[in-house]
């Protein structure tokens, strides 16, 4: 796996079982994955030569990142390397005016979208399509870093490629995940809802709580058409908008998704061994939720977090809380962890996920 986050991190603990040893291409020994696996190279996503090292004598290369350059991905296929995803199906992971351009293409509710390459791009949209308008990079943003909503136009452009979209009146977040071999087999999970904050996804409940069956089925529908269309190996997780006009599509990425990080406890089959599955073409498991409800909630770095005090106080207090901590040294707003609660009742179950989380973080 080329990059060594939490991703990486959560795969290496899934191969585990299926006696699969997973080599990393990490840019510092400190990352999450170089920290637990065995077989961990150092180097650059964009350094063609790391590459090419990395990728010798691995059965398969897939990503916990979209950062590789189209052109090193196409190199290393040239080389023979199996790359999967395909770096035909990642450039619409890795570029969003791109996704935008094929999703609308194939017919998928896309927000109102135009490229730019002036501030007078910018007015002309918000002067079409209305203010506020979403101003969004191109290629490498995460975590809302990389979106600005605009009341009005700005007084230069930002130093990195942008578009513009319309901002949707949205009333949910959903994401929807499957998982594709290269032979065509398909599995996907029931649709969750994601909340965000400050464009940050801080909690996910599976399945989402409140939607009606033919929006689950629609979800359902726009992410095994994509990962068909796009022709995704691997797994595929589509961001939705539930508008007033029906779903919207945010965003894709392909490879394992905060959003689905429930499955790991929740599903019968967790994202991480399923991407592993997928990626080497091997059978699928059963996506199928184990109980009612599971809530996941993000563990961002706050003021107080001490792990050392405040996480066996968490385990004390809410001890059927799943913990699951990424190896890193808290800072505020940076993502450490995740805490999973498995139940049957919604409000309850996400009320003690939100406690383990305030105690790991140490909340007054
Ligand atoms: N067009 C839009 N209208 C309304 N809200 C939006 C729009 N685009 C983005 N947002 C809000 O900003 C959040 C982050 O946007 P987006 O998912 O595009 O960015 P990101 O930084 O790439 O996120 P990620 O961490 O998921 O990769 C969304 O989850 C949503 O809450
Ligand atoms: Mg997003």
């Amino acid at each position: 796996m080329v990059g060594a986050g939490q991703l990486a991190r959560m795969t290496h603990q899934a191969g585990i079982g299926l006696g699969l040893t997973l080599r990393v291409l990490a840019e510092s020994p400190d990352d999450g994955a170089a920290l637990v696996t065995p077989g961990v190279e150092l180097g650059a996503p964009d350094d063609l030569g790391a590459l090419m090292r990395f990728a010798k004598g691995c059965d398969v290369v897939t990503f916990d990142h979209e950062h590789v350059p189209a052109e090193h991905l196409r190199a290393l296929e040239a080389a023979g390397v199996e790359v999967r995803p395909g770096s035909a199906a990642q450039l619409f992971a890795q570029d969003k005016l791109a996704q935008r351009r094929r999703l609308f293409e194939l017919g998928l509710p896309v927000p109102a979208f135009a490229p730019v390459t002036s501030v007078a791009d910018i007015e002309r949209f918000g002067a079409e399509h209305g203010w506020p308008v979403a101003l969004k990079a191109i290629r490498g943003g995460y975590d809302g870093r990389g979106v600005w909503m605009l009341d009005a136009p700005p007084d230069v452009l930002p130093s990195v490629p942008v578009y513009v979209e319309e901002r949707v009146l949205l009333m949910h977040e959903l994401a929807v995940q499957v998982a594709r071999r290269p032979s065509g087999e398909m599995r996907a999970w029931p649709v969750v809802e994601t909340v965000q904050e400050d464009g940050i996804c801080v909690e996910v409940v599976a399945p989402a709580p409140r939607i009606s069956p033919a929006l689950s089925t629609e979800a359902a529908r726009i992410g095994t058409r994509l990962a068909e269309q796009l022709d995704v190996t691997g797994l595929l997780a589509v961001e939705l908008f539930e508008a007033p006009g029906g779903l919207v599509v945010n965003e894709l990425a392909m490879r394992p998704h905060n959003s689905g990080h429930w499955s790991i406890d929740g599903a019968v089959t967790d994202q991480f061994e399923q991407h592993l599955r997928a990626v080497l073409d091997w059978p699928l498991g059963d996506p199928a939720p184990v109980v009612p409800v599971t809530v996941m909630a993000n563990l961002l770095g706050g003021a107080h977090t001490e792990l050392a005090t405040t996480l066996p106080a968490a385990l004390a207090a809410v001890p059927e809380a799943r913990v699951h901590l990424y190896g890193k040294a808290p800072r505020p707003g940076r993502k450490l962890g995740h805490v999973t609660v498995l139940g049957d009742d919604v409000v309850e179950v996400r009320d003690r996920a939100r406690l383990a989380v305030s105690i790991l973080r140490g909340d007054d």
